[in-house]
């Protein structure tokens, strides 16, 4: 065989073997080890619970296709369990991690090895704690690079950086939400926002914040991750656009904007270039509400640093370009710019869904004999303030465990109201641990509609096990006739969390090809605590491709 045949045949080989089924995907092991760590935030110094004694936690990276197992042990006298925030999870719902409703939690001493592969995601997601609000502290970030030769959808950035923003309590925080329950009122708001794990300088502390580096003519791709508790937050730098790129680990249409709207649970990468004269840049997040909540309004704040500009340098005035709290507005024009890259023919499920579900999500008041006003703030989805079970769901599933949850939760509010209109008469809940059954691939659709008891709210709705398509968007009630015809089905944006507007609705939908027991809730924990959430039970398809795998030994036992 002649010298140019044979390289000839090679490079064929070659081409055939890396465009076939590629065997470069990885096992990814991590150790997570729970810890309280003594820290000095806020200039005040307290244990918190951490993953490895750090805060933020350690960033989990991985290539899509890559098989994740991460060991997590605890080392703190409170029930853990780690939740990987926006992965599919198909058919492991095992190591979804939400406590009582995929699993049981790790009690003290005790581990756990959550084993999932990433298949079909790329881009930015993060992990946090799924009890109480322990997610607080325990969060961070994961990392979901392409296949290893896949490019990016947009130019490579230089460099990559992670940016994770937080809200910080000088008190323990399953204090704070402890006797607000007991009170039946709304908890605290927090001391501080953080931008990785910094609060920037604030009265009384002169710690410097957190400084991003960077080189004039380059341009950075930043993962932006809000792992707040509360609160749906506005990220700006001065000077600068910024071009988002991937919202929730799905590829967008490059939008640039100059303000970023993100809520706890939500995700954003985007491009920066560094294209300004070089100096110091502030960097600011602040809350966005409009409506007569309260919010911590501590702006939190991080530099921008071009390199050679003095550390010392006074940094650019960003204060008057923060958004005003209630900026709706500002909100609305960052969701309308987020469009899928390319959601490919027939993924957004169009025409006739199979389930149609509309859905009132908001706060109620609950009578309360030892509470402070005789009443308590409770929150729920079609009049149901959901119960958290003393077993997971998804195990009293597996082994037809019965009285643990009814298959019953309501297709929609048990009477139908002005839902953003004056508040009804009877503001009180039902409670009740109940489940939606959807069968394996069925089509759904659920409108989330807010409604105005005691105030309307925007609330960023998070559904696990799934990526789902928001199709639409209005104020008001939703109008089932006139509504739909404005329905995008061709590039909506691919998110697993979403906000719904205050005194509005947002409809998503999705395929339900993940057999499982999914959450879904309001990610502002306040409202997931007083019962803003309920579950969906996916069965079982043909086979064992379309069932949900066996549990694994060492899953936790209540
Ligand atoms: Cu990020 Cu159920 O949560």
């Amino acid at each position: 065989m002649g010298g140019k045949v044979g390289v000839a045949l090679a490079l064929m080989l070659l081409t055939l073997f890396s465009s076939s089924s590629r065997v470069d995907s990885r096992i990814r092991h991590y150790k997570f080890t729970v810890v309280r760590k003594n820290t000095t935030r806020l200039c005040a110094s307290k244990p918190i619970i951490t993953v490895n004694g750090k805060f933020p936690g350690p960033t989990l990276y991985a290539r899509e296709d890559d098989t994740v197992i991460v060991r997590v042990v605890n080392h703190v006298t409170d029930n853990v369990t780690i939740h990987w925030h926006g992965v599919r999870q198909l058919r492991t719902g095992w190591a979804d991690g939400p406590a009582y409703i995929t699993q049981c939690p790790i009690q003290t001493g005790q581990s756990y090895i959550y084993k999932f592969t990433l298949t079909g995601q790329r881009g930015t997601l993060l992990w946090h704690a799924h009890i109480n609000w322990q997610r607080a502290t325990v969060h961070g970030a994961i990392v979901i690079l392409p296949r290893l030769g896949v490019p990016y959808p947009f130019p490579e950035p230089h460099k990559e950086e992670i940016i994770i923003l937080g809200e910080w309590w000088k008190a323990d925080v399953e204090a704070v939400i402890n006797q607000a329950m007991q009170a039946g009122l709304p908890p605290n708001v927090s001391d501080a926002h953080t931008i990785n794990g910094l609060p920037g300088p604030s009265p009384n502390c002169s710690y410097a914040g957190y400084s991003l580096h960077v080189e004039s003519g380059k341009t950075y791709l930043l993962r932006i991750i809000n792992a707040a508790v509360n609160e749906e937050l506005f990220f700006k730098i001065a000077g600068h656009h910024l071009t988002v790129v991937e919202v929730d680990a799905a590829y967008t249409k490059p939008f640039k904007t100059d303000t970023v709207f993100i809520g706890p649970g939500q995700t954003t990468t985007a491009l920066l270039a560094a294209d300004r004269p070089a100096g110091n840049y502030i960097i600011a997040i602040s809350p966005f509400m409009d409506t007569i909540v309260a919010t911590d309004n501590q702006i939190a704040t991080a530099t921008l640093r071009y390199d050679g500009a003095a550390p010392s340098a006074a940094a650019a005035a960003v204060a008057a370009d923060i958004p005003a709290r209630n900026a709706t507005a500002v909100t609305a024009a960052f969701m309308d710019g987020l469009r899928s890259l390319s959601p490919g023919g027939g993924a957004v499920p169009a025409g006739d869904v199979d389930h149609s579900l509309l859905f009132a999500i908001g706060v109620g008041v609950n009578p309360c004999a030892s509470c402070a006003n005789g009443s308590r703030v409770v929150a729920g989805i079609n009049n149901v303030s959901f119960v958290m079970p003393a077993t997971a769901l998804l195990q009293a599933r597996y082994y037809n465990v019965t009285g643990v949850y009814t298959a019953d939760f309501p297709a929609a509010p048990p009477a139908p109201y002005d839902y953003t209109g004056a508040a009804p008469a009877n503001m009180r809940t039902t409670t009740g641990t109940r489940v939606y059954r959807v069968e394996y691939n069925a089509t759904v659709q659920i409108v989330l509609q807010g409604t105005a008891v005691i105030a309307p709210e925007s609330h960023p709705t998070h559904l696990h096990g799934f990526n789902f398509y928001a199709v639409g968007r209005g104020v008001g009630n939703y109008d089932p006739i006139n509504d739909p015809k404005r329905f995008n089905l061709d590039d909506p944006v691919e998110r697993n969390t979403i906000s719904v507007p205050t005194g509005g609705w947002t409809a998503i939908r999705f395929r339900a090809d993940n057999p499982g027991m999914w959450f879904l809730h309001c990610h502002l924990e306040v409202h997931t605590t007083w019962g803003l959430k309920m579950a969906f039970l996916v069965e079982n398809g043909k086979g064992p491709n379309q069932s949900i795998l066996p549990p694994p030994k060492d899953l936790p036992k209540c």
